[in-house]
């Protein structure tokens, strides 16, 4: 078996991790257990494309277990797990080409190394596989059924190829599902967005101006948060609605030029390009933080930041910039995920909804996948409703049920006052 990762000697600890993730993953569980039975993936060949940690190695144990022939790389540089990854290959004999910290050039060859295995699905967080599938290795296409894509910024990508008639097989949208963006975007990204903004730097929140650009799903979940410990939350938006939520919602709004001069923190969480640019960075206090959870690392110009600064680095994932008139800045993780680059990734019990979707998609593409055009699709609404269903089951939680009167009354149009 071929395979690229950083040290096999270190999957004694990842095991431990993937065990750990394991018990707080139960949705997935359950439906793990199920395919082991039914085996309803078998023969088909999987190419994923994730973040390598610890809830991943669960949904390749769990594609592997029902029947598929799964391998893996990363979906970003600097979001492996490098334990993990070591075991997913020692124990679980999954093919893992995944290195923190590696180079463009060994994250492009990573990719090729899954595409090789020829897959029938693809698995894509960001849209890089598909991207490479499409542009550099259009043979294999003919091998594809279709595939998920896990990210708000992969489905904007796919949506676009499908407008321009470029996309050549099926997408199923795992992130547009409720039971994924609603949780895993919004306390996911929240909780372990300032995690990471924590390990990186140890600093305290209360009090500080904590700047959110972008008020989506991710944004959301990060201004709650840091909110919730104490810092006073400013939030940037271009569309007016979430602009107007985010008031609504108890925060002040303002442009980042206005934002700029009073940060203390910067985040980041809009999928879009030059969010924060030389003039916001020209504007900033000195000792301002900035960082990025959005998928890639164009939000915050670090090419601009580089040409008007020296840079050190002064702590692991924080790189210290330094002005000509003495003024510092600090950037997180490279400015990529900073979740993922210096905490761990969402935690398991929202990733454990995501997978599962992920897992039930892969099982409706292996069935109806045939059938289905060269588009972009929504996860079917059963599936996202057996997720919650699985989810609060496995919460203890009951809730209510219609009775045929009250059904009778939601669909009815007569009664009234
Ligand atoms: P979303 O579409 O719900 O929210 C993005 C928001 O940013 C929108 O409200 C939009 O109006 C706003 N926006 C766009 N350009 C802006 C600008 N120049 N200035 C201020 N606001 C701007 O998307 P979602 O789901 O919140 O995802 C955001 C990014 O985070 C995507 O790149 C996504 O792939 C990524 N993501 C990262 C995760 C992580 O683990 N760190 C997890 C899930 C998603």
């Amino acid at each position: 078996m071929e395979y690229d990762v950083k040290d096999i000697s270190l999957a004694k600890k990842g095991k431990l991790r993937i065990e750990w993730a394991e018990r707080l993953m139960p949705v997935l569980g359950l439906i793990r257990k199920r395919f082991q039975k039914e085996q309803p993936l078998k023969g088909l060949n999987i190419g994923a494309c994730l973040h390598v940690t610890s809830e991943t190695a669960n949904l390749m144990r769990t594609l592997k277990e029902g029947g598929a022939n799964v391998s893996l790389c990363a979906s970003n540089p600097l979001s492996t797990q490098d334990d993990v990854a070591a075991s997913l290959v020692k124990d679980y004999k999954i093919p893992v080409f995944a290195i923190k910290g590696e180079d463009n050039d060994t994250y492009y060859k990573h990719l090729n190394a899954v595409l090789d295995s020829k897959p029938n699905i693809t698995m894509d967080d960001g849209g890089d596989l598909v991207s490479v599938l499409h542009s550099k290795r259009t043979e294999l296409i003919k091998n594809v059924i279709a595939g998920t894509e896990e990210t708000t910024t992969g489905v904007i990508r796919f949506k676009s190829m499908e407008r321009e008639r470029v996309l050549r097989y099926p997408i199923i949208a795992v992130n547009d599902a409720n039971t994924k963006h609603m949780f895993d975007n919004r306390y996911g990204t929240g909780q372990s967005s300032i995690d990471g903004i924590l390990r990186a730097t140890n600093i305290l929140l209360a009090g500080k101006n904590f700047v959110v650009a972008g008020y989506g799903w991710c944004g959301k979940g990060v201004a709650m948060r840091a909110k919730g410990m104490g810092a006073n939350v400013i939030i940037t938006e271009i569309d007016p609605l979430k602009a107007l939520e985010a008031v609504m919602d108890g925060y002040r709004v303002m442009s980042m030029d206005e934002a700029a001069k009073i940060g203390d923190i910067f985040i980041t969480a809009t999928g879009d390009v030059d969010v924060i640019v030389d003039r916001h960075m020209r504007a900033m206090k000195d000792g301002a933080i900035l960082c990025n959870t959005g998928h890639f690392n164009v939000e915050i110009n670090i090419p601009h930041l580089e040409k008007m600064a020296k840079k050190r680095t002064i702590r692991d994932f924080v790189d210290e910039y330094t002005f000509k008139d003495g003024k510092r800045l600090y950037l997180l993780g490279e400015g990529r995920l900073i979740n993922l680059a210096a905490a761990e990734g969402h935690p398991a019990s929202v990733m454990d909804m995501s997978f599962a979707n992920q897992s039930l998609c892969v099982e409706y593409i292996k069935k109806e996948g045939k059938k289905l055009d060269n588009r972009v699709y929504s996860v079917p609404k059963h599936i996202d409703e057996e997720v919650a269903s699985l989810k609060l089951k496995s919460m203890g939680i009951k809730i209510d049920v219609l009775t045929s009167k009250q059904k009778k009354y939601l669909e009815s149009w007569t009664e009234g006052t």
